[in-house]
């Protein structure tokens, strides 16, 4: 339970905000790559409660402004892109890529172009994404996961946006005990083995163990199976603010997912996949594919306004759905969505509930550090590469946490190997 400043703190993410300034301070993937065509029109970005444009100039380069225009606050998304810079329609002030002023034509002094400052962004593409930071000052080092790093063909992000503040979302990620409830009409049938789900053997009650890291929380999850030989481990990684990487028994194929706040009721949220051994294509688990639209840029967009998901209330008094609402991924945007910011002074949380408050404590901590102009993201203690969660099942013996540094030390020799060659 929260007091109600601890909430705000946390969930309000409204320029000023202590939580805006923290968010600020991270690389944030805001679109596809391959959403802006070259001299196409600007894309509007909301992040953050505010408001952007993207634009792809000819030479190749994406750049990212504020949407007003610094003249008189026209929407740039209806300017001119063409000469590498996106042209205000109203008068005509031009700005180029890092969102420098490089023409008035209503000035006779073209020095005032100087005067006009902070209008752009910093962007990198890295995963098929376009990532911007919207902080002040110098940027951190660029999150390096291993998802970033490789050829595009091998990485498939998928954006979605759902009408729920960020945080709730980020606690479903963290909240192993609901995967067997939720999620049960998935894990029941055992459709997806890759990711491991089927193994948490009608267990509810995970033990947590949990590990501080720069980057955030390792949090594992064992599930004791009282009528087999193996148990279930899940390790899920926290990377501060809003990334988790989700297990998967197959250590060449990785997932992850990013929560960003739209604003402070709506959510964009990427579901990463890749694959160091092969092209992706196509090649999705089918919980990623479940109900969700074919397109890439928001796989929920046919879902967005229908009613509690659609959710069958037939089917579950018939026994043949527990949520009723289809697909594992839409399921949890369906409890997320369901209170658009979750009033945590009235929640009881319970031993299910262990990984949440520790995020949460994470959260205030950075949140704190970065109201005070400290450092709060550790980047450059962080090896991004060699993040990744895990499903397993290990004989009950097992150390967990050696069991799962023996296997983060075989992923780093392979990234040293892979930059030897
Ligand atoms: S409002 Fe954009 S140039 Fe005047
Ligand atoms: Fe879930």
């Amino acid at each position: 339970m929260l007091t109600y400043e601890q909430n705000q703190l946390i969930t309000d993410v409204s320029p000023g905000t202590p939580l805006n300034k923290y968010w600020k301070k991270f690389w944030l993937p805001v679109l596809r790559s391959a959403a802006l065509d070259v001299g196409a029109a600007p894309k509007k970005v909301e992040m953050l409660c505010e408001k952007y444009v993207a634009f792809r100039g000819e030479n190749g380069k994406v750049g990212f402004l504020y949407e007003a225009c610094p003249h008189r606050g026209v929407s740039l998304a209806m300017g001119r892109n063409e000469n590498n810079s996106l042209t205000c329609i109203f008068h005509g002030w031009r700005f180029d890529a890092e969102g420098n002023c490089i023409n008035m034509p209503t000035e006779k002094d073209q020095s005032f172009c100087n005067k006009v400052k902070g209008q752009g962004f910093p962007v990198k593409e890295a995963g098929g994404m376009v990532w911007v930071y919207l902080g002040e000052g110098e940027p951190p080092k660029f999150s390096d996961y291993a998802f970033n790093l490789m050829d595009a063909d091998h990485v498939r992000p998928r954006a979605s946006y759902n009408e729920a503040n960020w945080l709730q979302n980020v606690e479903t990620l963290l909240d192993s005990a609901h995967i067997n409830l939720l999620h049960s009409d998935t894990t029941d049938n055992s459709k997806i083995p890759q990711y491991g789900l089927q193994l948490t053997a009608g267990n509810n009650t995970p033990q947590y163990t949990f590990e501080p890291r720069p980057y955030g929380l390792r949090s594992y999850s064992l599930r004791d199976n009282p009528n087999a030989e193996l148990n279930n481990l899940r390790v899920t990684e926290y990377v501060a603010p809003g990334t988790a990487f989700i297990g998967t028994t197959d250590d060449e194929a990785g997932f992850a997912i990013i929560v960003l706040p739209v604003n402070n009721t709506r959510s964009l949220q990427w579901y990463i996949y890749w694959d160091a051994r092969q092209p992706i294509n196509n090649n999705l688990p089918d919980f990623a594919i479940d109900g969700t639209d074919p397109d890439d840029d928001n796989f929920a967009a046919s879902r967005q306004g229908t009613y509690m998901y659609g959710q069958d209330r037939a089917a579950m008094k018939a026994g043949e759905s527990w949520s009723g609402i289809p697909g594992v991924i839409f399921e949890d945007y369906a409890v997320a969505e369901s209170i658009p910011v979750v009033d945590r002074t009235r929640e009881f949380l319970g031993s299910g509930d262990l990984a949440i408050v520790r995020m949460r404590r994470i959260l205030m901590e950075r949140i704190k550090l970065a109201q005070d102009d400290k450092e709060c993201v550790f980047a450059d203690e962080c090896d991004y590469k060699s993040l990744r969660a895990l499903a397993d099942m290990i004989p009950k013996d097992t150390d967990i946490k050696q069991h799962t540094y023996a296997k983060e030390a075989a992923r780093k020799a392979d990234f040293k190997d892979e930059h030897a060659a």
